[in-house]
């Protein structure tokens, strides 16, 4: 595979120099990790990083390379539009057009053309989709940062951002598969953009450079901060973010001056480079005019530290040091798509404070090395600062969390995500292929019952790929946008359908992505009242909710135990209001309508299919696969099913079994399929119309 990335704003070199610019950001460690990790897999021929050629003396003299070849599958090739100037965001836009006949010029004149293209921002998608219309290359999207929350959050209806919106609505619509990084980015701000685009949604999550800070990275961060403070032994507030309004830097000196934390803290701020306070965009000059403004009202002088100038190593050094002090990270951020430093922290074993707004909250979720807070609340903010400064035992664990939790964070998965989420827009899975000639529907719960053994996901991988006559689909309680993911890295194969939340919504996947069954949502929308429930449920001891992204359209999810379960259900019976409440695996509580579940979404999905329900299977191992496994003529229960699940075995439609995971499924359906091995009758196609 030949992939090209496609990145236009900022100074894009193979040794970035971070905050140069304001738009020198986030994004070139993304799409430099991301290519060099490409770049090293035996399946991928070459990698090429796609950027805008100018001359600028101050900036650099590489940007004006045409070529810089990072190593023998990796290069930045600079496109010459014409205009040798570097241009800021606004600028940039009125010179792509240029950039675009330039780069398709550039490519008629090749000998092979890129497989796959992938976009960074949304004016590098426009740059692709021209280039998908003259030559027909594929692209992929990776939006960074969306603009529809900075329109929420800042209530700034300002033109500019108007348009920036649109034309990353564009760019979703038209892209053949958008690539996001945490789940808030994936399945709440994306279909913010339009329903249908969550169906071709997939979250791989970006790496992270691993390496630790050695004496000198962590010497030079002492000598760049040892100038600002009066007592350099003092634990270290450390923050990493553009002087940008978005990343609420304001609000941490704020956080700083109002308590005792002045008093036993030191706070360093990096905001990017600068020459002078004065220089720069208009908006970084105003946020650095605030911060020193803030920093001399509260007689701060001697406790914060914002130098001028960094490298990658003092950066490392400063998280370091950072840690040693027994300090923290905070990324006060009124929206942060994903959030990179918060990663970082973790490499270096330093506990952080993070923004409840967006990408932190997987991450903080995943990790488990910090706290999250109101960015809004200064107060808050200063509270779990001092939480984790003050509760020793706390401090240690967050730390050691983060270190250890952070190791399996690398590009060479993020390469192997992407390269599989390409190589499916190359070459569709056989299932949206042949699914005409299926004869037998497989439904399979995800966690627990394909995954658990890796041989065994593959041994069932390999027996979907044989079998066309067996129309495979999935039910989970995890999102669609999860259960892709997890799929995906148990090498698990692409199902016809997807019955996602609980089955509460069903997906029919198509070459482009996934397309969500209206007629089932309809059906199963007609009587839900989830303000209602949610009221009775915050009435119920003993239940807590799960994080907001776990809240779908038609499924509430909390953590209960089963005492709390048999309340809620009491209540909800009291008040007549038509609704299940599926307790799984001790500990989770999803309400769902009384219409879904996976056993409705079973029903649903075969009738549309035309498959009769004694040739519907289906496979489970928890609570929340009961009533499909209660209802399924021919179901299987895999060894390791849970308790509740395992009630159901000594019924006569059901098989329990001997093995665990895949393996079990296997041998379920090597069971239930014994005697019937004739060749697959041919089914009308037209009842797969709707798949398409
Ligand atoms: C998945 C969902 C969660 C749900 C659970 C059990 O883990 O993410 O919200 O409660 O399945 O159905
Ligand atoms: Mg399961």
């Amino acid at each position: 595979m030949d992939i090209m990335a496609i990145a236009l704003g900022g100074c894009l070199s193979g040794d970035p120099c971070f905050g140069l610019t304001e738009d020198t950001g986030g994004h070139i460690t993304y799409v430099l990790g991301a290519m060099r990790a490409l770049s090293e897999r035996a399946d991928v021929g070459s990698a090429e990083i796609v950027t805008r050629r100018f001359e600028n003396r101050q900036l650099g003299l590489v940007y004006a390379q045409p070529h810089e070849i990072l190593s023998a599958k990796l290069r930045i090739t600079r496109i010459d539009s014409g205009n040798p100037a570097y241009l800021a965001k606004e600028a940039l836009a009125r010179d792509r057009a240029a950039f675009t006949r330039a780069l398709i010029a550039d490519l008629r004149s090749r000998p092979r053309l890129p497989d796959i293209i992938h976009a960074h921002f949304a004016d590098a998608a426009q740059v692709a989709l021209a280039v998908r219309d003259a030559l027909g290359i594929p692209f992929i999207y990776t939006a960074h940062s969306l603009g529809i929350d900075k329109a929420r959050t800042l209530d700034r209806g300002d033109e500019g951002l108007a348009l920036r919106i649109e034309e990353e609505r564009q760019a979703m619509a038209a892209a053949d598969a958008v690539i996001g990084s945490s789940r808030d980015e994936c399945e709440r701000q994306v279909p913010a953009y339009g329903a249908d685009i969550e169906g071709k949604v997939h979250r791989v999550v970006p790496g992270i450079d691993q390496r630790q800070a050695s004496a000198q990275d962590i010497a030079a961060a002492s000598a760049l901060i040892a100038p600002f403070l009066r007592d350099s032994g003092k634990p270290l507030v450390l923050a990493i973010a553009r002087p940008v309004a978005k990343k609420n830097l304001g609000a941490l000196v704020e956080a700083v001056a109002i308590g005792a934390l002045r008093h036993h803290a030191n706070l360093v701020i990096l905001p990017g480079l600068r020459r002078s306070i004065e220089e720069g965009e208009p908006e970084q000059v105003q946020v650095m005019r605030a911060l020193i403004d803030a920093v001399d009202t509260h007689d701060l002088h001697g406790s914060v530290a914002y130098p001028r100038r960094h490298d990658a190593a003092a950066v490392r050094g400063l998280y370091a040091l950072a840690a040693r002090s027994g300090g923290v990270f905070v990324n006060p951020a009124l929206i942060e798509p994903f959030g990179l430093t918060i990663l970082e922290a973790a490499v270096h074993g330093l506990p952080v404070v993070a923004t409840c707004r967006g990408g932190p909250v997987d991450i903080v979720g995943d990790l488990d090395h910090g706290l999250l807070v109101d960015p809004v609340s200064p107060s808050a903010i200063a509270g779990a600062i001092e939480r984790l400064l003050q509760d020793r035992p706390l401090w240690r664990r967050c730390s050691a969390n983060g270190r250890n939790n952070v190791e399996n964070v690398r590009w060479s998965a993020y390469a192997a995500g992407f390269h599989a989420v390409a190589s499916r827009l190359l070459s569709p899975a056989r299932s949206t292929v042949a699914q005409g000639s299926a004869e037998r529907l497989l439904l399979c719960d995800i966690d627990n019952t394909l995954t658990g053994c890796a041989a065994s996901a593959r041994r069932f991988a390999q027996f979907i790929e044989s079998r066309p006559d067996i129309c495979f689909g999935v039910a989970t309680g995890r999102s669609l946008v999860e259960a892709r993911r997890i799929m995906r890295a148990w090498h698990l194969p692409e199902p016809v359908m997807w019955v996602t939340s609980v089955g509460s919504e069903i997906y029919w996947q198509h070459a482009m992505g996934g397309s969500r069954d209206a007629d089932y949502a309809e059906a199963i929308g007609i009587d839900w009242a989830p303000e209602k429930l949610r009221a009775i449920a915050s009435g119920i001891a003993g239940l807590t909710l799960q994080p907001s992204i776990e809240q779908r359209a038609f499924k509430l999810s909390y953590f209960a135990d089963r005492a709390a379960a048999d309340r809620l259900r009491t209540a909800i019976a009291d008040a007549a209001l038509p609704a299940r409440v599926i307790f799984s695996h001790g500990r989770l509580l999803d309400i769902l309508p009384a219409k879904a579940g996976k056993a409705a979404a079973m029903r649903h999905v075969a009738r549309t299919l035309g498959i009769a329900s004694g040739r519907v299977m289906a496979a489970g191992d928890s609570g929340n696969d009961l009533d499909m496994i209660a209802e399924c003529r021919n179901a299987v229960i895999v060894a390791n099913a849970e308790a509740d699940l395992l009630a159901l075995a000594g019924r006569d439609h059901v098989y329990l079994s001997r093995q665990a995971h895949a393996a079990g499924v296997l041998e379920g359906l090597r069971h239930m399929l014994r005697g019937s091995d004739e060749p697959p009758r041919r089914m009308p196609s037209a009842r797969l119309d709707r798949a398409a």
